[in-house]
């Protein structure tokens, strides 16, 4: 299962992935299929994307104009390691490296592979050993940052 949404300028670019999922028969869920377009700004997009992401396991697809405002807002929710890609390669390494499970993708930027970028992001396997020890580096940020405690002094 795949979670989608996107903000105002992204409702293009979401529906044609969600078409090309479909015909790959892989499950997409549109979050956040709003008729109203005042409320969509990609701060909340971000953060129901994420929060669908965590309670349901699976990766997502969050998009903005840029794809750069919605990773910042992903990634302030604990859990969540998301990516703008802009190519085939940053879809892989962003998976295998850094088990990033939100993609980001930019609606408006030209000349970008997207099926690609979504296919490879998609079917790339996280690549643990020695990059598990840096995405649980990752949790301890956020772990200090909770408990009010300065990562930096552990190091
Ligand atoms: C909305 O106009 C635009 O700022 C937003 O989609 C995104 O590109 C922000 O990073």
């Amino acid at each position: 299962m795949i979670i989608i949404g996107s903000d105002h300028t992204g409702i293009e670019l979401k529906k044609r992935i969600i078409n090309h999922l479909k015909e790959k028969r892989i499950d997409v869920i549109d979050v956040t299929n709003f008729n109203d377009q005042t409320g969509d700004d990609y701060p909340d997009i971000g953060y129901i994307v994420s929060r669908n992401v965590l309670d349901k396991k699976c990766l997502g697809i969050a998009i903005c104009g840029t794809g750069i405002g919605i990773s910042i807002a992903c990634n302030k929710v604990n859990g969540i390691r998301a990516s703008v890609c802009t190519d085939k390669y940053m879809a892989k390494m962003t998976r295998q490296d850094n088990d990033a499970n939100v993609l980001c993708l930019g609606a408006r930027l030209e000349n970008i592979a997207v099926e690609d970028i979504v296919d490879t992001f998609i079917s790339t396997e996280f690549a643990g050993g020695r990059h598990q020890r840096r995405i649980d580096k990752i949790k301890k940020i956020e772990d200090c940052q909770k408990d009010g405690v300065e990562y930096g002094d552990s190091l």
